[in-house]
């Protein structure tokens, strides 16, 4: 997003970092867990909610938060460039360098924005149509991300990671 004033890059870019540091500290949190450090767990979790609470703000404060039909058309739009602008490059780059764990983790999303792209296109469509897309079940494959509405497939189409790998979206 461009602009003219430099706080509105300032607010991207604080949303940006507050929204990695909320996710960084939910994984961090998974592995006290593990650790068994329920304490640090805690207070990784606590601090997640909090940086999550900085990214609405710096999000409101930029009026990034639209009609759902704005919404919708931002999601797409953003799938779309992942799909066909940025992971392209980045798996290039990263089979040049020979980095398989970073050609494999980009290549997994690259093919499942693709369907995010879709399923946001689809809704969209409806809303301009003035209609409610309907409620579905959707569920997202732990492995690679992989976004299914209706039930959980056998395996998945993209990893192909079994059935007890999706998680159920409620
Ligand atoms: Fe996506
Ligand atoms: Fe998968």
């Amino acid at each position: 997003m461009s602009s003219k004033y430099k706080t509105d890059e300032n607010l991207q870019e604080a949303f940006g970092g507050e929204s990695k540091a909320n996710r960084r500290y939910l994984f961090f949190a998974d592995k006290a867990e593990k650790e068994g450090f329920t304490g640090v767990a805690k207070l990784f979790r606590a601090v997640a909610e909090a940086e999550t609470v900085h990214a609405r703000n710096h999000l409101n404060a930029l009026d990034a938060i639209g009609s759902t039909k704005d919404n919708l058309m931002a999601a797409s739009i953003g799938e779309h460039q992942e799909f066909t602008g940025m992971y392209p490059v980045f798996i290039e780059v990263a089979k040049e360098e020979r980095n398989d764990r970073a050609d494999r983790t980009f290549a997994l999303a690259n093919a499942v924005e693709k369907i995010h792209h879709g399923y946001f296109e689809a809704a969209l469509k409806e809303v301009k149509e003035g209609k409610k897309p309907a409620e579905a079940t959707y569920y997202v494959c732990q492995v690679c991300g992989n976004t299914v509405a209706g039930s959980a497939p056998d395996k998945c189409s993209v990893c192909g990671a079994p059935k007890e790998r999706f998680k159920k979206i409620d």
